[in-house]
């Protein structure tokens, strides 16, 4: 990820400089004033141009009268019109820019006319993150090549004002947690596995964060046998971990509940071989709450918000559970599993049932890769949103809109409780094969939450893309990260609305 300087009053002189263009040749400060010194070399690249349309990118290599290595020129538009997604996606269409052109150090000069769709340093910002975010990529694999093109390392961004004093530190914590999200669901499960990811959250610590490993033997003791049934066909240990952000006094936490399979084979109902790969991310749940810590603790968030995640690897083997076998969640319920590959929901049981019993929630909300059938019902489009109460579905529903990361609404409801009735046993591991696939999931989770405030997000379809975002690059998305961060601005903290 690129290194992002903000600084006050001077304007770039040198190397290469990014400035905007509004709708459809109006040149703002900063461009009237370089087009000034060179003797209205802009206007006269605009008028050839025909007008820069939103998006858009002019480039002059060595402007005649300028100093400058490269002078790119930005559509931007009608700047009223542009929204904080808008201006996230345009500084990464720069950011992507920029990179094609083998530019490693630019200028972003003053941000000529978006200053009218928010103030200028809360607009630079938001071009900052989209930068930030759209420049991350997991390349810790391979082998640098020397022949390659230099990468876009730094990005300096001046201002006509000292921004506010903790823009840019938002930016930071926002950018860092989806950074750390999207490293941990791109490792492969041979380096991140329960104990490797546990002590991967240690590194939370430092931020102030209070974090808990739960081993084996606890778990045992706790009676998490649905989490540990599933754990049993792996050589890997699980873990449960409880980490801690106290930014406020307020006793009762928001508490964010993560999938963490590590690798999902199936078990003994084992996927086919295409494919299985992917199941590396079936983590991305817990990859999102850590990430989300990660961020809240960084920006030194003014609420109390718990993250807790279930770490399993899901393994076939002579030790592992089989179908037919009937487990005692730790809340007393039990569990008859017809289906080893819906491991996910049996994790986050006996998580979930904990958070609930131990942690004092004001609400929870899990993530979850959880199930196929919510990609065949929403694709990568949206995640699935299942709520028991409509105020949190509210709040996660404005959080999502404010940074761009889909939800949509799928009923829960007795009539769908029905589905997961079990001939032996309180309850069993799936429904009625394909119908409703992704509500018999989250039917099955709400079995664990006791009526408390909860949502579940069944992002299946979304934390993974296998082609390239307006704010990520093929791979891991992040999802989750920064509408989690959203919410607690949102509803929990100390001067929030929700
Ligand atoms: N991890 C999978 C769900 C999944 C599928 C995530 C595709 C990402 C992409 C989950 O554990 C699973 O296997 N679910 C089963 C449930 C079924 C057996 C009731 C599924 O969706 O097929
Ligand atoms: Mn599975
Ligand atoms: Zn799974």
């Amino acid at each position: 990820m690129i290194e992002l300087n903000f600084v006050e009053g001077e304007w770039p002189a040198s190397g290469t400089v990014v400035v905007g263009i509004t709708a459809p040749s109006a040149l703002g400060a900063a461009a009237t004033s370089l087009d000034k010194k060179s003797k209205g070399l802009i206007r006269k690249a605009l008028e050839r141009a025909g007008g820069l349309k939103h998006g858009k990118f002019l480039e002059l290599v060595l402007p005649r009268g300028l100093d400058l290595d490269r002078l790119l020129l930005v559509g931007i538009g009608k700047p009223e019109g542009l929204s904080r997604l808008d201006r996230e996606e345009l500084g990464a269409s720069i950011a992507r820019k920029l990179e094609a052109l083998a530019v490693e150090d630019a200028a972003l000069a003053p941000l000529d006319g978006l200053e009218l769709g928010a103030d200028a340093a809360a607009a630079a910002a938001d071009l900052a993150l989209g930068a930030k975010l759209a420049s991350y990529a997991f390349r810790k694999y391979q082998t640098p090549d020397k022949e390659e093109p230099k990468r876009l390392g730094r990005l300096t961004v001046h201002l006509a004002a000292a921004p506010d004093a903790d823009r840019p530190a938002l930016v930071e914590a926002q950018a860092a947690g989806v950074a750390l999200a999207r490293d941990l669901v791109s490792e492969p499960a041979n380096v991140l596995y329960p104990e490797s990811f546990a002590e991967r959250c240690r590194e939370l610590e430092e931020l102030g964060v209070e974090v808990e490993v739960l081993g084996e033997a606890e778990l045992e003791k706790l009676g998490m046998r649905a989490l540990l049934g599933v754990a049993q066909g792996s050589v890997r240990q699980p873990r449960v971990v409880v980490m801690r952000w106290r930014g406020a006094e307020q006793a009762e936490p928001l508490v964010l509940v993560g999938k963490g399979v590590c690798f999902d084979t199936g078990g003994i109902s084992i996927k086919p071989a295409g494919g299985m790969e992917e199941m590396k991310w079936d983590m991305a749940g817990a990859g999102a709450v850590v990430g989300a810590m990660h961020a809240i603790a960084g920006r030194q968030a003014r609420a109390h918000v718990v993250g807790i995640i279930g770490l399993v690897e899901n393994m076939p083997s002579g030790t592992a559970q089989r179908p037919g076998d009937v487990v005692e969640a730790m809340s007393g319920k039990t569990i008859e599993i017809i289906n080893t590959d819906a491991e996910g929901r049996l994790v986050l049981a006996d998580v979930l049932h904990y958070a609930k019993e131990r942690l004092d929630p004001a609400a929870m909300v899990d993530l979850a890769t959880l199930t196929g059938a919510v990609v065949v019902a929403l694709g990568h489009e949206n995640a699935g949103l299942f709520a028991n109460d409509e105020k949190l579905a509210g709040n996660l529903a404005r959080a999502a809109e404010a940074v761009g990361e889909g939800l949509w609404r799928l009923p829960l409801g007795k009539a769908y409780a029905k589905h997961i009735k079990s001939q032996i046993a309180d309850i069993k591991n799936v429904g009625r094969g394909r119908e409703a696939g992704a509500t018999a999931g989250a039917v099955f989770l709400e079995e664990f939450v006791g009526g408390l405030p909860w949502a579940h997000l069944d992002i299946a379809g979304v934390a993974w893309s296998s082609r390239e975002q307006p704010l990520s690059a093929k791979g891991a998305t992040g999802f989750g990260v920064r509408l989690l961060d959203e919410l607690v601005r949102l509803a929990y903290e100390a001067d929030a609305k929700g």
